[in-house]
C-alpha cells in the first residue's frame, strides 16, 4: 500500500510537471507569434517608408529634369552640356576620392548653369563674341541661379556649384574672385568639366577643339584650376 501511495504521488508529480511544461511551451509559442507579428508589422512600415523615399527621389529627379528642359528651351546647347559635365565630374570625383555624394554631384553638375534661364535670349544665343557689357550680363547667371535655389532645402554642394563654378583657383574668376580652397571643391571640380566640355563642343561662333587642343588650352591656363583635381582630370580623360 505504501508502494502504491508512492507511485501515485510520483505519477501526480509527473503529470504536474508535464502540465507545467506544456503551459510554458504554449506561452513561449504565443510570445513568439506575437513577436513575429510585430516584426511583420515593422517590415511593412519600413517597406512603405522605402517606397515613399523612392517616390520622393523620382519626384526630385523629375523636377530637376523639368528645370533643365526649361533651360534647354532658351539655350538649346544646355542639356547635352549639362549631362556631359555631370559625366566628366563623376569620373574625376571617383578617382579623386572626394567627399561628395555621387548623386548630389550629379544634380549639382546638371543644374550648374540653371541661372541662364534669367539671361536674355539675345545674349545667350548671340552667335558672335559678346560685348563687354553683354559679358557682364552673362556672368550674372551664377548669381541668378543661386538666387533661385538659396532658400531651398537642397544640399549645399548644389548651391555652391551654381554660385561658384566660374571662380578660378588664381582668383581671376567671377562673381567674387575667390581664390584657392576658398572656392568649394564641388565648384572647383565642375569648373574643369565645364570648361573642357565647352571647349570640345561646336558653338555657333566656332568649331569645337580636339581633345588634344583642349588639353593644351587648359594646361596653358592651369593657374585657374585646382592643381590636384587637374592632375586627376588629365589622367582620367586621357
Ligand atoms: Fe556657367
Amino acid at each position: 500500500a505504501i508502494e502504491d501511495l508512492v507511485n501515485e504521488i510520483k505519477s501526480k508529480e509527473k503529470n504536474e510537471f508535464k502540465n507545467l511544461l506544456k503551459g510554458l511551451v504554449t506561452k513561449y509559442q504565443s510570445n513568439l507569434n506575437e513577436h513575429k507579428k510585430q516584426i511583420d508589422e515593422q517590415k511593412k512600415q519600413i517597406d512603405e517608408q522605402k517606397k515613399q523615399i523612392d517616390d520622393d527621389v523620382i519626384f526630385v529627379k523629375d523636377i530637376i529634369l523639368m528645370t533643365i528642359n526649361l533651360l534647354e528651351m532658351k539655350d538649346p546647347y544646355t542639356i547635352d552640356h549639362s549631362k556631359n559635365v555631370a559625366g566628366i565630374s563623376l569620373q574625376i570625383a571617383n578617382k579623386a576620392n572626394l567627399d561628395i555624394d555621387i548623386q548630389i554631384l550629379q544634380f549639382a553638375a546638371l543644374l550648374h548653369d540653371i541661372g541662364k534661364i534669367g539671361i536674355s535670349d539675345y545674349v545667350l544665343n548671340k552667335p558672335i563674341k559678346l560685348s563687354k557689357s553683354e559679358y557682364v550680363m552673362m556672368q550674372q547667371h551664377t548669381i541668378l541661379g543661386f538666387e533661385a535655389v538659396k532658400n531651398l532645402s537642397i544640399d549645399k554642394n548644389i548651391k555652391d556649384a551654381i554660385l561658384y563654378h566660374h571662380e578660378s583657383y588664381d582668383g581671376t574668376g567671377y562673381p567674387y574672385k575667390l581664390k584657392g580652397n576658398d572656392i568649394p571643391v564641388v565648384a572647383r571640380l565642375i569648373k574643369i568639366a565645364d570648361v573642357y566640355d565647352a571647349l570640345t563642343t561646336d558653338r555657333p561662333y566656332r568649331q569645337g577643339f580636339s581633345k588634344k587642343e583642349a588639353f593644351e588650352i587648359i594646361q596653358r591656363e592651369k593657374s585657374k584650376y585646382d592643381p590636384e583635381l587637374l592632375k586627376v582630370f588629365f589622367k582620367t580623360i586621357e
